[in-house]
């Protein structure tokens, strides 16, 4: 048996050398990224603030057990599951447990998590965790956060595994989802308003609302084109409202009551997820709820 240039073993083999030069430089573009070891010099954290950083980013609402009550010293033992086309997400456990949280883990690690969905082990994290808002978030929020939470109780509940079926699964593929959809890029422009310059850190960086309030691709990036107008629910019933002045008819303090007490100008109370994101919301301090109302009436109506 010859094995020349020319024999077709040895085509095939040449072929399948490019292949694996093609997907390592695919692999090397979209590896997982930490944040700069930098990030935190110079930074003093301070956990007190990192309190009010926790109830902007909603935390709680993914991370605490199934059915557990707000409380000032919320036990983030995970469990919770979240549905969505591609299978069935579990928040995993991050409290200070050592075995079982994120205890044991460095400033750098978490930050990494939160802000560039990469994993303790270097590995990419799924976006149904929305490190694809807090990737925008202050490094000094970051340590303040970071601080808090490690201020917060033990839990020794061992985590569960995703329900997510091929090719969903494969967590080397969210590199290039990654790739596509994940920006630090605001999605509205700079106002000269700071009252809205700071509603808009508070929904675009910390607050993930555009995760449920705008639609999303058939790849599950959210459309920046038609952010905040409505979506349809990932758990299956019904619709997220539109919450642009397009529908949303409400004046800056209808929207200030309604995310402090959860109650319409109709005085109907807020329904299903929104009663979860109220009782974060509920615990700002009373400009930052003036802060995001005023840069939702600030948002620009669409012709349609
Ligand atoms: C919408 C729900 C949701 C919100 C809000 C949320 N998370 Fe998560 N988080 C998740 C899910 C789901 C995962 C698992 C991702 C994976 O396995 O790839 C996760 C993973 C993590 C991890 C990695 C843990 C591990 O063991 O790998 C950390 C750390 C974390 N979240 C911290 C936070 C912090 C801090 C906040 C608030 C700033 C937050 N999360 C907000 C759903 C959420
Ligand atoms: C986990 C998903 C989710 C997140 C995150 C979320 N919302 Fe909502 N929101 C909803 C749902 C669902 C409703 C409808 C509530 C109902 O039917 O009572 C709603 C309703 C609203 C309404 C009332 C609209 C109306 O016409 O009744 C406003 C205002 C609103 N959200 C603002 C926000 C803001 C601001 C944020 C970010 C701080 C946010 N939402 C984050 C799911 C979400």
């Amino acid at each position: 048996m010859t094995n020349g240039s020319g024999h077709p073993m040895g085509r095939w083999l040449r072929i399948i050398a490019l292949l694996l030069v093609a997907t390592g430089v695919g692999l090397w573009v979209t590896r997982p990224q930490p944040v700069d070891a930098t990030l935190f010099d110079g930074v003093i954290a301070d956990a007190g603030r990192g309190a009010t950083v926790f109830a902007a980013a909603g935390c709680a609402s993914c991370h605490t057990a199934p059915q557990s009550e707000p409380s000032e010293q919320p036990v983030l033992a995970g469990g919770r599951s979240f549905a969505s086309p591609f299978g069935t997400f579990f928040a995993p456990n991050i409290s200070s447990d050592p075995d079982f949280g994120i205890g044991s883990w460095t400033d750098r690690q978490i930050a990494s998590a939160i802000m560039r969905g990469v994993g303790r082990n270097g590995e990419h994290l799924f976006p149904a965790f929305p490190y694809t808002t807090y990737v925008r978030a202050e490094p000094q929020d970051m340590a303040d956060l970071i601080a808090y939470l490690r201020s917060l109780p033990a839990a020794q509940t061992p985590n569960r595994p995703h329900d997510v079926g091929f090719p969903f699964n494969v967590r080397l593929s969210l590199g290039g989802w990654k790739m596509l959809f994940f920006n630090q890029r605001y999605v509205t422009p700079a106002s000269d308003d700071p009252l809205v310059m700071r509603g808009r850190y508070l929904v675009e960086a910390l607050g993930h609302c555009g995760e449920c309030h705008t639609a999303r691709n058939l790849l599950g990036g959210t459309d920046r084109s038609a952010w905040l107008r409505g979506a349809p629910n990932p758990a299956g019933q019904g619709t997220i409202p539109d919450i642009t002045p397009n529908r949303l008819t409400w004046s800056a303090s209808d929207i200030v009551a309604y995310l402090e007490t959860g109650f319409t100008p109709e005085f109907d109370s807020a329904g299903g997820e929104m009663a979860e994101v109220i009782k974060n919301t509920s615990r700002l301090p009373a400009e930052d709820r003036q802060a995001i109302a005023a840069y939702l009436k600030a948002l620009p109506v669409s012709e349609n």
